[in-house]
Formats: C-alpha cells, structure tokens, sequence
C-alpha cells in the first residue's frame, strides 16, 4: 500500500528490515545500544560487529540513546548506509506517556536521518514486539507522526517504509493508514 505525503512516498510492505534497499534502516534497540533479540537481534546479526563497535563509542561518549531518542551508525554489511537507532516505549499501563515516548521514537528518527541528508528510509513497526505496545494503537501513533513530519517538512525525504514481519501486522497498519487518509481526505 502506498501514498504519497507532501511530495513523499509512504509505503507499508511485508518483509525483513535487514534486506531492504534504502539509504537508512530504523533499529528498534534498548537505551543501552546492547543489541537484542527481535530487529535488534537481526540488524546486529546481519550488519556485523561495525554496528556493534559504533553503538559502544556512542554508549561511552553519551551513555547510550534515551526513550524516544535516535542515534546513527553505519549500516555496516547491511544492504542500507545507515542504521537509525530509536528506542520506543515498554508498554505498561498506558497512562505513563507511552504514546508521546512512541511518537518521540518515529519523529527523532526521522529527524535525524533528515539532517544526514538521508532520502530514503525504512522503519520497523517500533515497540510492539518484546516491548509488548498494543499494535493498532502503535500504528495509529506511527502514521500520525510520520504524517506530521512529512507535512512539516515536504519532500524531505524521497521515500519512507514501514516493513512489517508478517501479514496480519501489515493488515493492522493498512487499515490504521486507511483511516488516516479517511480523516485527512487529502495532504
Ligand atoms: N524485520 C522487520 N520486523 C521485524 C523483524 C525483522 N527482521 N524482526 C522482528 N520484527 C518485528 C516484530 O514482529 C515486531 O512487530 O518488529 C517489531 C518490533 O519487535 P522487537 O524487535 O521486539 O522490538 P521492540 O518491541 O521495540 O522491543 C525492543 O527488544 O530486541 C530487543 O534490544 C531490543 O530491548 C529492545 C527490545
């Protein structure tokens, strides 16, 4: 599915964050730069120790990247230049600022790519694996936000992905994206 914002293009597809051909991919990591299971797990696992050695400078010099923060790596042996690193919310009750904390995550990341001149990136569906985020909730909070951004700032990026590992969490982003564009009728 796809539609263009502001001069750029948002697409939700199925697959694997690790093979897609974009300039940047988006890690959903912990606030130490650990590495992890999840997307975490196969970014470290496919980028290589390069990843790994960045995220250790970063965790020295500034103790690591803070919920609803990015840094940026090198992309390593990934097929991508870059790796956006976020960390997203651990869902708890729902009343402790998850939702801000998540939209922090996608925005943060966006911004950062932008001012790397970063014109082509995709983005995991952030903090509703291990970090147990309820998914609908997740990609109502991920649309708007990239929405916002992309209206903020028009055609700053060629294109942005949200690559979703299977298909039912596809289907629960299509219908999010739906409404989205049901709301706003036009961009
Ligand atoms: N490509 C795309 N999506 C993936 C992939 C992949 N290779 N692997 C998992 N996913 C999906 C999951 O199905 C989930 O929908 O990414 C989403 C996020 O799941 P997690 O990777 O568990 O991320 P999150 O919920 O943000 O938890 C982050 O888990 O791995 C640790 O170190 C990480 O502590 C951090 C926490």
């Amino acid at each position: 599915m796809e539609v263009t914002i502001a001069g750029t293009k948002l697409k939700l597809l199925k697959g694997d964050i690790t093979t897609q051909k974009v300039e940047a991919i988006v890690n959903a990591a912990n606030t130490g730069l650990w590495g992890g299971s999840g997307v975490d797990g196969a970014i470290h696992r496919v980028g290589g120790p390069a990843i790994a050695e960045e995220c250790r400078r970063i965790r020295e010099e500034q103790g690591g990247c803070p919920t609803g923060q990015a840094v940026i790596t090198t992309g390593g042996l990934l097929p991508t230049c870059y790796v956006v690193h976020t960390v997203g919310p651990i869902w708890r009750s729902g009343d402790q600022g998850e939702d801000k904390l998540l939209s922090d995550a996608y925005y943060n990341s966006l911004k950062i790519a932008q001012k790397n001149k970063i014109k082509s990136i995709a983005f995991p569906s952030i903090s509703t694996g291990a970090y147990r985020f309820p998914l609908e909730r997740a990609a109502r909070i991920a649309l708007d936000t990239i929405k916002t951004f992309l209206l903020q700032n028009p055609s700053s990026f060629n294109e942005v992905r949200i690559v979703l590992y299977t298909t039912s969490i596809l289907e629960i982003y299509k219908k999010a994206l739906m409404n989205l564009l049901e709301k706003e009728q036009s961009f």
